[in-house]
């Protein structure tokens, strides 16, 4: 039996197999949030000709099915089949993307530290050359000249001894020895000035993003970024954990994120022709799951209770056993992780962001796939992750996507027309709506009274722009002749669960510390969506407290910032651990409290307006 695309492509497919299935395995991946349940509806095809049937029909209306629309998850073919693949289906993954930059970061390495201690030291040695007279092993040669220069008891991996011989030779015996404290020996190279570089790499559950360093200067040399080819098998880190564990996907996904760090790499070196033996160590950070896979590890038990990770502390590893393409010899550090769900992101987060520097409190929060937070100062630190889920990053809204070309990011609604406008990145067509602009859509909805304190549509509202969908009342921002754009009732009740999450934990940690929020003295927003958030709409909806807003700061991918740190220094290694040894996490998903918390704040802003007084007098209440 034949799959045709409306591309001309046409391949066999094996009965029994859904569409979304046989699409994988040619390498044609679709958007598929909620990993093929056939909840998230968001791998649509349309069906031009042949049989087929189709199970759970998500979220498609009954004319999209009645137009061939549906589920490539759900769909199984019954003989040939002719489809049409629309654009904001296809999920177009290893592409590189741009994404903000951390700020500065040599500005902000100086500032810290300065002191530039890779994890790789180099010591020049002279060796006397062998003769018939003093003909001992090559290595104790080796050894005895190191021992000169104070470094005794060094350990020889096989791989150093196995390619000894022939290196010391080509050398003529000059050499440059690379080893890690220990002391352990890395390799040796010919003893001459030569640039060295490194990689520090954040492994987002969306995205990947590397930053090769010069390792002499502290220098950011390049910075190439992609989408987690993960992304095919879900969102979110709990689909992945099930494809690897009850898929037998673990493998695969490593290869994922293997891959796509390297496939990042390889173009950086060769545009500034830097050959790979010359990056000599790595830096990885990433949330407690994505570090698992990275590592190869079951990431089976993070998902069930009581949420054990295999391990927080990981040991060093060698690029070349890890499969990064850089000095097989070359050591990795894996940013320290804090439990199941904080993970060394935020642990590089804390670090980048001063925070644990600082007598006065600061409040740290991380909006990205999950939400994370942290509060804390120079004496203590709690955190906790707050089940946002991916909404903000497009999962589980009808025409939500991720901050890419295309998307909605700003908008206003005019109060006595209530006709929108749209901030759209890359001022192209809208092709949906990302985290910042649901943000500030539910809060023009609520300003111009669309919507109302529980997010409900108002009835009253006499405008078209409102009108009764499949799924009840929707608020269209855009149409033309080939789609829709609309924010639906179910769509607001997601977003506001979303938010409500983030303010209860906020709300809950500073209880549990026993503080409030007018002790906060910083706010450091940090994650790919925090650059694009209006902190005014977002503390209006009641996701960020009311507190002044010279208080918040936009740090960026703060991530990559302290992986960035931790590859240059090894005073920020240790603080790094020293972050990770000092940080009480706490399990919100068992506090009865937090759910009061969290019931409290599915409002706009929250049930006790008077945590709001700027949006209470905004309302003029
Ligand atoms: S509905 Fe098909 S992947 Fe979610």
């Amino acid at each position: 039996m034949l799959i045709r695309l409306s591309t001309g492509r046409t391949f066999d497919f094996t009965a029994g197999e859904s569409i979304l299935q046989a699409l994988k395995k040619q390498g044609v991946y679709l958007v598929s949030s909620c990993g093929g349940k056939g909840t998230c509806g968001k791998c649509r095809i349309k069906i031009v000709a042949g049989n087929y049937s189709t199970g759970m029909a998500g979220r498609l209306e009954p004319h999209e099915r009645e137009s061939g629309i549906a589920l490539a998850c759900q769909t199984f073919p019954g003989g040939d089949v002719f489809i049409d693949i629309p654009k904001e289906s296809l999920l177009v993954v290893g592409d590189i993307i741009e994404i903000s930059r951390a700020k500065d970061l040599t500005g902000l390495f100086r500032s810290l530290d300065g002191r530039i201690s890779p994890l790789v030291k180099h010591i020049p040695l002279e060796l006397a050359p062998p003769s018939i007279e003093n003909n001992t092993g090559d290595l104790e040669r080796l050894e005895k000249a190191a021992e000169e220069k104070g470094l005794k008891g060094m350990s020889f991996p096989h791989a150093f001894v196995a390619s000894l011989a022939q290196s010391l030779r080509e050398a003529v015996w000059k050499i440059d020895l690379a080893f890690t404290d220990g002391p352990g020996a890395l390799f040796i190279s010919p003893l001459e000035e030569k640039p060295r570089y490194g990689i520090a790499a954040d492994i987002g559950t969306t995205t990947i993003v590397v930053y090769l360093i010069n390792l002499l200067e502290g220098s950011v040399v390049d910075v190439g970024s992609t989408y987690n080819s993960q992304i095919r098998y879900g969102d979110d880190v709990i689909t992945r954990i099930i494809f690897a564990t009850e898929g037998g996907g673990l493998q695969e996904l490593r290869e994922a994120v293997i891959n796509n760090v390297n496939n990042l790499m390889v173009p950086m070196l060769e545009r500034h022709d830097i050959k790979a033996e010359a990056v000599e160590t790595a830096v990885v950070a990433g949330n407690t799951t994505m570090m698992h896979i990275f590592w190869g590890l079951n990431p089976g038990y993070i998902r069930e209770e009581p949420y054990t990770p295999t391990l927080n502390a990981f040991p060093l590893w060698k690029a070349g056993d890890a499969g990064i393409t850089i000095n097989r010899q070359a050591p990795l550090y894996t940013v320290p992780c804090i439990a199941s769900y904080v993970g060394g992101d935020i642990v590089a987060g804390v670090l980048a962001s001063e925070m644990h520097r600082k007598s006065g409190i600061s409040l740290f929060i991380d909006i990205g796939t999950n939400g994370e937070i942290v509060i804390g100062n120079n004496e203590w630190l709690v955190t906790a992750a707050c089940s946002a889920g991916p909404c903000f990053e497009g999962s589980g809204i009808r025409h939500g996507m991720r901050a890419t070309e295309g998307a909605v990011e700003s908008l206003r609604i005019d109060p006595v027309t209530f006709e929108p406008s749209l901030g759209v990145i890359g001022n192209s067509k809208p092709a949906g709506i990302c985290g910042s602009g649901m943000i500030d859509a539910v809060t023009e909805m609520f300003l111009t009274g669309v919507i109302d304190q529980k997010g409900k549509f108002v009835d009253s509202i006499d405008t078209k722009r409102v009108r009764k969908g499949f799924e009840g009342p929707e608020f269209l921002f855009f149409s033309d002749n080939q789609r829709d754009i609309v924010l639906t009732g179910v769509d607001i009740e997601n977003i506001i669960r979303s938010k409500a999450a983030i303010y209860a934990g906020i709300s809950l940690l500073l209880r549990k510390v026993g503080l409030t929020i007018h002790d906060i003295e910083n706010v450091c927003i940090a994650g790919g969506f925090g650059n694009y958030l209006n902190v005014d709409k977002a503390i209006t909806i009641g996701m960020l407290p009311d507190i002044p807003r010279e208080k918040y700061r936009f740090l960026g991918n703060t991530s990559i910032a302290g992986a960035y740190l931790c590859l240059l220094s090894e005073g920020m290694r240790k603080e790094a651990e020293e972050i990770a040894r000092k940080m009480t996490n706490i399990e919100l998903s068992v506090s009865r409290r937090f759910m009061d918390e969290y019931m409290s704040a599915l409002f706009l802003p929250h049930t006790d307006i008077g945590l709001f007084p700027t949006v209470a007098k905004l309302l003029g209440k």
